[in-house]
């Protein structure tokens, strides 16, 4: 019998394979966000801005951390090393992003990872940037506790960076037509899933200051109009956020057609669009 242990490392799993496909189809604007940090730099420090310690919550597989780190090393005070935190509960994305921080000739970065939850992880030390990206879908209802956590762990000057897509992205609508479909199935995410939009009504309601920008990405959803494409089947997994390897033929019609519904053509692809934005929340 399977312990929860192994139910819970076996969704790890399945969750990034899935992801390492979608981030292979995903056309992301993964500069968008680091353009805003680069102006908050720029326009809030008389002199040179300083950025020597980062948090990053869900890396996953680390390929925006790799970038940003790349950018952030240009304002690391000299003498000194970046430090760069993360907080990554999936096992397979901590060996992931070892792999691609190894392959990315960064130079010297003091790195730390912590096999833990952002809920569950509880430190003293505070940085200059903690950043949220594409992550925050996973912790349901927490979001304005995880807020006031992450201000109370920045230093005075710092920055608060979290990246979600919004509301008008289809992928949403797709999983709430699943649920209507089958029930409230919970796999790799809860009922309630947070975006953008709903973000913004937290973020004022707590009454902090901000920017806040949007732009457009994509997912090429083709793969999953390919007969017995393996990767067609992960993708609608990820899509629907749900394990359909045992789902009727009739079920998988039924949501390839829901797709179909949501998704235009670009040079013979079907595309889906996934728009995103960034808050940058100054420490206050
Ligand atoms: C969609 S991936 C995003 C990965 C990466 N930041 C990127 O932009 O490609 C979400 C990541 O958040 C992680 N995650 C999920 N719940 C979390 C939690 N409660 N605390 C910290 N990380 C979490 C997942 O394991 C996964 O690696």
């Amino acid at each position: 019998m399977s312990t929860s242990i192994d139910a819970q490392q076996q969704m790890y799993e399945a969750y990034a394979s899935s992801y390492a496909i979608f981030l292979k189809n995903w056309q992301i604007q993964r500069q968008a966000a680091l353009d805003m940090l680069e102006k908050h730099l720029k326009s809030n420090f008389s002199k040179q801005p300083e950025v020597s310690s980062v948090l990053s919550v869900g890396p996953g597989p680390g390929e925006f951390d790799k970038q940003l780190i790349h950018f952030l090393q240009q304002y690391v005070p000299k003498g000194q090393t970046l430090r760069y935190v993360t907080v990554e509960p999936n096992h397979v994305h901590r060996q992931i992003f070892e792999a691609t921080m190894q392959s990315a000739g960064l130079g010297e970065v003091d790195l730390e990872m912590h096999p833990v939850t952002i809920e569950d992880f509880h430190t003293d030390e505070q940085f200059d940037c903690i950043h949220y990206t594409h992550s925050l879908y996973h912790m349901p209802n927490q979001e304005r506790q995880l807020i006031l956590k992450s201000l109370n762990m920045l230093k005075d000057g710092g920055v608060l960076v979290i990246t979600l897509e919004t509301e008008e992205a289809v992928i949403f609508k797709l999983m709430e037509q699943y649920v209507e479909i089958v029930g409230n199935q919970e796999y790799w995410q809860e009922s309630s899933c947070v975006e953008a939009n709903k973000l913004r009504k937290t973020i004022d309601d707590i009454g902090l200051s901000y920017k806040f920008e949007t732009y457009p990405e994509y997912l090429d959803a083709s793969a999953c109009f390919e007969q017995n494409s393996e990767e067609g089947r992960v993708l609608m997994d990820f899509l629907f956020q749900a394990n359909l390897r045992n789902a009727s033929s009739e079920l998988n019609q039924q949501l390839l057609s829901l797709v179909d519904e949501v998704a235009f053509e670009q040079n013979g692809r079907k595309m889906l669009y996934l728009p995103t934005g960034t808050f940058l929340i100054p420490k206050q």
